[in-house]
């Protein structure tokens, strides 16, 4: 994985320095809450319901087991022994004092890490495929360009305040699309020309939040060394053309929407033509750096699918779940994917104990090369498993509560804080998380009813996706009381859509049995190789509105 160099290591290190004294400013009343607000925010840091909250960057998902152990730590001693893995792989805690902040951004630097521009309007930490670089028909590793993004995009001193905030995601696979980039205000698929050259389709202006919106194809295919330069001239006609009078008016989306992506196309082009082939061009030999620090682990000459591997797959109906569902094919024979779950019943999406991040790491040590990665879904990764080692690690993951072997199905579901840390809630999440993991807490069930994206917001500012869910819930507020709305037939991969409002909210009780008369139906008018999406799409909202407000009987 990427390593600081004297530079990199020296701006963490200044920035903690600087935030110390402008958190110390503030507490003295030298600063207003005014002047600090920027500077928090673009420290990562939030005033949150019951306390600030810290949004930790881990660039393009990657983590080393020391990492996780610094987090582990600091969740331990400066938080409640916890923290939340989000969407956008980062890491939040949601207990830190302020006077703390400054001590947990040195120990981060300390092992690389920092909360630079995870909040404020800035560019955002660029995220990426769980399984870039491990999986087989992925175009190219994207991580070495989401690295060069990173570096372009960290104190860009153009971009420090954008009219809002600005998330980028790039997908490298065409099979998959699990880094949500349709949804963000920059997409980037890497691709393979005619020639075998490298490029970018770039896709621009999509997001969620309360005007959700699938982005638009700006370029087909942008040469690999022009990427940074096309960047900055679509960034810099945001920057002067996004509106600034009226904070949700202001993402991307909204002035590629209002321009029409051909009227926005010309102005890039415009701009662009100043920038190609200028400073910002990236030579051969830069991607040449940055592709050295993704080469293979020492991959061991294995054989594919062991004998071990095979019997315990037919003598274990448990473990043979596990590895159907949690783990995921190699590029390399004899090696595989494994997904350590933070979905356990009884436990908010996301969040992982001190402990469990410890044992996270130990794994990571023992069984994958000391690294791990974080997904979208909110999971961590194991990326590089000796197949013949899965058997011991699955026990190993059971003890910690990582082997719930429900990746994709209905209870792996995506979730926000909600109302129980969240300012700016509506209503809470996590306890219709629970009454959902609870209604559906059959594994056998589970697996009948197979894939369903679940997403859960507390708020129209949908940090818990669920525009995009197959099926999406919204906490809503009606004259002071807590109630959900429900959607349909979102999406988040390629074939990203928005989903569509079933009708009037529920109240927080009904949720359970809603879910369980749409689901019903599904399994009742699927065809046999229909996923719940696919149903959906073929036969309409109709007849799962009509399920879901039928009175029980
Ligand atoms: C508890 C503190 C949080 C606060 C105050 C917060 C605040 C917000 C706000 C105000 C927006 C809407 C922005 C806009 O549309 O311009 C937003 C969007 C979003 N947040 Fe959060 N958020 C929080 C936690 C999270 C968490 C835990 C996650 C991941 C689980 C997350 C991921 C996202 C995503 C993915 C979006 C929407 C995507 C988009 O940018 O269009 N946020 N957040
Ligand atoms: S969706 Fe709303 S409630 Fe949930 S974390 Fe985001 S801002 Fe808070």
């Amino acid at each position: 994985m990427y390593q600081y160099d004297a530079i990199d290591q020296q701006l963490v290190q200044e920035r903690v320095a600087q935030f110390r004294d402008q958190t110390r400013r503030y507490l003295n009343n030298e600063l207003s809450e005014q002047e600090f607000l920027p500077l928090r925010l673009q420290n990562g840091l939030y005033v949150q319901r019951y306390a600030p909250m810290l949004r930790v960057a881990i660039p393009y998902g990657m983590l080393s087991s020391a990492q996780l152990r610094t987090l582990a730590d600091i969740g331990r001693r400066y938080d409640k022994g916890y923290g939340h893995f989000s969407t956008r792989q980062n890491l939040q805690f949601n207990w830190p004092t302020l006077e703390s902040v400054p001590d947990i951004l040195a120990e981060l630097a300390e092992v690389e890490m920092h909360a630079v521009q995870t909040s404020g309007n800035c560019i955002r930490n660029t995220t990426t495929d769980q399984y870039a670089g491990v999986i087989a028909d992925e175009i190219v590793d994207p991580r070495p360009y989401c690295e060069l993004i990173r570096q372009w995009s960290t104190f860009h001193p153009e971009f420090a305040f954008l009219p809002r905030k600005f998330k980028i995601a790039v997908n490298a696979t065409e099979s998959a699309d699990r880094a949500a980039t349709q949804v963000h205000d920059i997409g980037l698929h890497i691709k393979k020309n005619d020639a075998g050259e490298i490029g970018f389709k770039v896709i621009v202006g999509g997001g969620l939040g309360r005007t959700p919106m699938v982005g638009v194809t700006i370029s087909e295919f942008v040469p690999r060394e022009d990427l940074l330069t096309y960047l900055d001239a679509i960034i810099r006609v945001y920057n002067q053309n996004g509106r600034r009078d009226n904070k949700y008016k202001a993402r991307i989306k909204i002035l590629v929407k209002a321009l029409g992506i051909d009227a926005f196309r010309k102005l890039v082009d415009a701009e662009w033509e100043h920038l190609r082939g200028k400073e910002s061009t990236v030579p051969m030999s830069e991607f040449e750096r940055l592709q050295g620090f993704f080469t293979e682990p020492a991959y061991k000459a294995l054989e594919e699918q062991p004998q071990s591997l095979t019997d315990k797959l037919a003598n274990s109906a448990g473990f043979a779940r596990w590895y159907e569902r949690n783990t995921f094919s190699h590029k390399k024979a004899g090696y595989r994917i494994v997904t350590l779950t933070l979905k356990k019943n009884g436990q908010a999406p996301g969040d992982a104990t001190s402990e469990q991040m410890d044992k996270a790491a130990d794994l990571a040590d023992k069984y994958s090369f000391g690294e791990l990665r974080v997904s979208h879904e909110q999971n961590l990764v194991l990326a590089d498993v000796q197949q013949d080692q899965l058997v011991e690690l699955w026990e190993a993951a059971k003890e910690s509560g990582f082997a719930t072997p429900t990746l994709g199905l209905l209870t792996d579901m995506i979730c926000c804080p909600g109302g129980d840390f969240c300012a700016l809630a509506n209503a809470k999440s996590i306890p219709i998380a629970k009454q959902i993991q609870d209604t559906f807490d059959d594994l056998d069930y589970l697996y009948d009813i197979g894939e369903v994206d679940l997403n859960i917001s507390g708020c129209m500012n949908a940090c818990g996706h669920h525009h995009v869910g197959n099926i999406g819930i919204l906490g809503v507020d009606k004259k002071g009381e807590e109630f959900y709305q429900v959607s349909m037939g979102g999406a988040s991969g390629h074939d990203a859509s928005i989903g569509k409002i079933l009708g009037p909210s529920f109240a927080q009780e009904e949720i359970g049995s809603v879910m369980k008369r749409i689901i019903d139906l599904y399994v009742d008018q699927r065809t046999e190789e229909e996923r719940f999406i696919d149903t959906f799409r073929r036969i309409g909202i109709k007849p799962f509105k009509e399920a879901a407000y039928a009175k029980a009987n």
